[in-house]
């Protein structure tokens, strides 16, 4: 048996289309490993089948095929009795607070509901207990309990709902743009206090974000995904620094910078790699990527690139990654600030 905690293999997910229609795959030969303790980020544009694979890990969306371990059991087609034992393995954290925190629960009853429901037997004032000490955790003072999600600001809400997440000492948490909604400033601060709680608590996240900065502010690895396919895997650092994909490079390019000569750069270098290059996949077979690709050529779409190893270590799905000039500096140091910039933030 692996020693990974969860492990997808060749995942895909599919979503109907209509009656006579071929059903749209959302999500193709999807595989990735998560180890305990790491954070592995999949990242990628609105569209590209982020929150699908988080659905399917969560048991919200239908799997089509392929599978879906934690810690060896197979949890792809998971009944309602198996879900309902996983939910103290298994937990999430979404983008909008508004919507995920019950408005009529008071925040004392939001934070205990997974104790209630998956915990162990604890006495009401167990789980009273249990509920201030978490909520202490993250920054919210003992007085929340009794008050509801509507009266604190969108970053407070986001840390009651990693509180809500994490009260059971979850294996595993998937965050869905779950910093996406909050300021810069606000945002580094949960970043860093999801860090500590991994720390504390030893749980692993798979981090969903359409932001490359973020990204690479808190993962260990990062998975590239475009249209439902991997573009590119390896750590952080590789990833993000070194983008070896075209569409990495582009999705770095688009992290936005603070400085505004630098901004007007990677704008200018972004724009200067927007072509048509009309090469296009065609009956499913071919880079997905390859219409808007700067380097597409005929090959690109013959057949579709599998996601290959370099010797760095890092997956890669681009049959002309060797022939590739190095990544527009203008991009790539520009983005690097960027992500200082952030961490400097960090309070
Ligand atoms: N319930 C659904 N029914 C049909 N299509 C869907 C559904 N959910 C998502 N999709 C489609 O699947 C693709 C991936 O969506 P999603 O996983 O939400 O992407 P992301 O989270 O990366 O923005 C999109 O083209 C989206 O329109
Ligand atoms: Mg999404």
């Amino acid at each position: 048996m692996s020693a990974d905690l969860l492990e997808i293999n060749d995942l895909e997910i599919t979503y109907p289309r209509g009656f006579g229609k071929a059903p749209f795959r959302a999500v193709q030969e999807l595989s990735l490993r998560v180890g305990r303790g790491e954070t592995v980020s999949i990242v990628g544009e609105s569209g590209s089948g982020k929150t699908t694979i988080g659905s399917a890990i969560l048991g919200l969306a239908r799997v089509a095929s392929g599978s879906i371990k934690l810690n060896g059991e197979e949890i792809a087609h998971a009944g309602v009795r198996q879900r309902r034992e996983l939910a103290s393995r298994l937990q999430a954290v979404f983008q909008d607070p508004f919507s995920s925190l019950d408005p009529s629960q008071t925040v004392g009853d939001v934070v205990a509901e997974p104790l209630r429901v998956a915990g162990p037997k604890l006495s009401a004032a167990e789980i009273n207990e249990r509920v201030v000490a978490m909520l202490a955790r993250v920054g919210i003072a003992q007085s929340a309990v009794s008050k509801y999600p509507a009266e604190f600001s969108g970053g407070q809400r986001q840390r009651i709902a990693i509180a809500r997440a994490l009260v059971l000492e979850p294996e595993i948490v998937v965050c869905d743009e779950a910093v996406s909604a909050l300021d810069v400033s606000v945002q580094a601060q949960v970043l860093n206090l999801l860090d500590d709680l991994q720390r504390d608590v030893g749980t692993s996240y798979v981090f969903i974000s359409h932001n490359m900065a973020v990204v690479r502010h808190i993962s260990d690895r990062v998975v590239v995904l475009y249209r439902g396919r991997v573009m590119e895997q390896g750590t952080a650092a590789e990833v993000c620094d070194t983008p070896a994909h075209p569409y990495t490079r582009s999705l770095l390019a688009s992290v936005p910078v603070p400085d505004v000569a630098a901004q007007k750069g990677r704008r200018e270098a972004r724009m200067s790699s927007i072509v048509a290059s009309g090469i296009a996949p065609h009956d499913g077979v071919g880079c997905p990527f390859a219409p808007r690709c700067p380097f597409a050529q005929q090959k690109c779409v013959d057949a579709t690139p599998p996601l290959v190893e370099l010797p760095d270590g890092r997956s890669v799905a681009c049959v002309r990654v060797g022939e590739l000039p190095p990544p527009d500096e203008r991009s790539v140091l520009a983005t690097t600030a960027a992500v200082s910039t952030t961490v400097t933030e960090k309070s």
